[in-house]
């Protein structure tokens, strides 16, 4: 495996697998001085893990993060930041009964294609245990970000199988399981999840991102365009499906009179372009929905292959996700600011001496 590695001045190395001693990453190009301690990742690690609620996989980790180097006294040196999370509670017996199976729609096919050897425990490398340490980084970002230029990142679950949110309240979604944005629908939300779980079956479901306060400029046309890149952040999560900017997809059917945001001094009229245009920040919010597939791992017999192409059954039995979008606005956030932060690096490395010769349009 050749790319564990992303961003260009901000770069991001992970490693590990679900049920190894232990996952990690490497943080090169964090600028100095940043204050940074243990403390400052529980927050954000504690949103995406799992066995918080009966809604999501029962595997209860810790989650502890160790600063190996990087920071002196409180504060970035400037120097690779390496962070270390111990696995705690792996469960590799659960996977023996299925090491020689292919779960359909699961990675187990194309990674033993691929590699010719598999680590079967949890799935590996090719598990969301991976995700840990993109949000880990992504504190650093999240926190640069704020304190450099105010920028604030959030996300929430848009979208849960058929179900919508009846109205948008930003303030209710860290107050239920399921970063749900409207509290009067999440009692609804508890029964779809239950039924769901008995059932052995799985859900898919949307997610929003949005980074507010973002300066226009940020992004490298042409083939490092902020578009293209968060993109690409995104479709790296596990079991994402899609990913739109602003419209997305809606903007098939819009007209361009429709689709244009309307530019006057008090600002901008509409987002459809969801902040970014010709691959630069706006300066209007960058709004992202991704799409997360139903999770492949069920309890429901599946046809499927062994390892010497006799027809089998599969029941994965184990912990799981029921619906894996649940746990990922913590992961599409990070993911976002690590990009935000690699250009805005890369921004004041070739335009910081650039005067404004823009007006002001105020950001939507
Ligand atoms: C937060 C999160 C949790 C996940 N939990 C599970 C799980 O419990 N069981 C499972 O089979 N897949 C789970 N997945 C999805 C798999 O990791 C993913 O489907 C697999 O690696 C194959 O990759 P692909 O879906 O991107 O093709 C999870 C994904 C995310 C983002």
């Amino acid at each position: 495996m050749s790319d564990n590695s992303f961003g260009r001045l901000l770069r991001v190395t992970t490693f590990g697998e679900s049920h190894g001693p232990a996952i990690g990453c490497v943080v090169d190009g964090c600028p100095p001085g940043i204050p940074l301690a243990p403390e400052d990742f529980s927050h954000d690690l504690a949103r995406r893990a799992t066995g918080k609620t009966r809604h999501t996989s029962q595997r209860h980790e810790a989650d502890e993060v160790e600063i190996l180097s990087g920071v002196f006294e409180g504060r970035t040196t400037g120097t690779p930041i390496a962070l270390l999370v111990r696995n705690t509670d792996a469960r590799s017996k659960d996977y023996a009964k299925i090491a020689d199976q292919f779960r359909p729609g699961h990675a187990d096919y194309t990674y033993l294609h691929k590699y010719g050897v598999r680590d079967p425990r949890g799935g590996g490398r090719s598990s969301a245990r991976e995700t840990t340490m993109r949000v880990a980084a992504g504190v650093i970002a999240r926190k640069w970000l704020a304190d450099r230029f105010g920028v604030q990142v959030r996300a929430c679950v848009s979208q849960v199988a058929g179900l919508v949110p009846g109205r948008f309240d930003w303030d209710a979604v860290e107050s239920n399981p399921f970063f749900w944005p409207d509290a009067g629908q999440v009692a609804e939300l508890e029964a779809f999840m239950d039924a769901l779980r008995k059932s052995g079956d799985s859900a898919g479901a949307r997610v929003h991102v949005q980074a507010l306060g973002v300066p226009p400029g940020w992004g490298e046309p042409v083939y490092g365009k902020l578009d293209a890149e968060i993109a690409a952040a995104m479709m790296s999560i596990n079991a994402v499906k899609g990913v739109e900017i602003g419209a997305g997809f809606a903007s098939v059917t819009q007209k361009g009179s429709e689709h244009r945001d309307l530019m006057s001094p008090e600002g901008f009229a509409s987002n459809h372009a969801g902040g970014i245009l010709g691959g630069i920040s706006s300066g209007q919010p960058i709004d992202v929905s991704v799409a997360f597939k139903p999770t492949s791992s069920l309890r429901l017999p599946g046809a499927t292959v062994d390892r010497s192409g006799a027809a089998v059954e599969v029941v994965t039995t184990g912990r799981h996700d029921p619906c894996v979008g649940l746990r990922a606005p913590p992961i599409c956030e990070a993911m976002l600011a690590l990009v935000l932060m690699d250009h805005a690096l890369r921004h004041r490395a070739q335009n910081a001496d650039v005067p404004p010769v823009t007006p002001k349009v105020p950001g939507g």
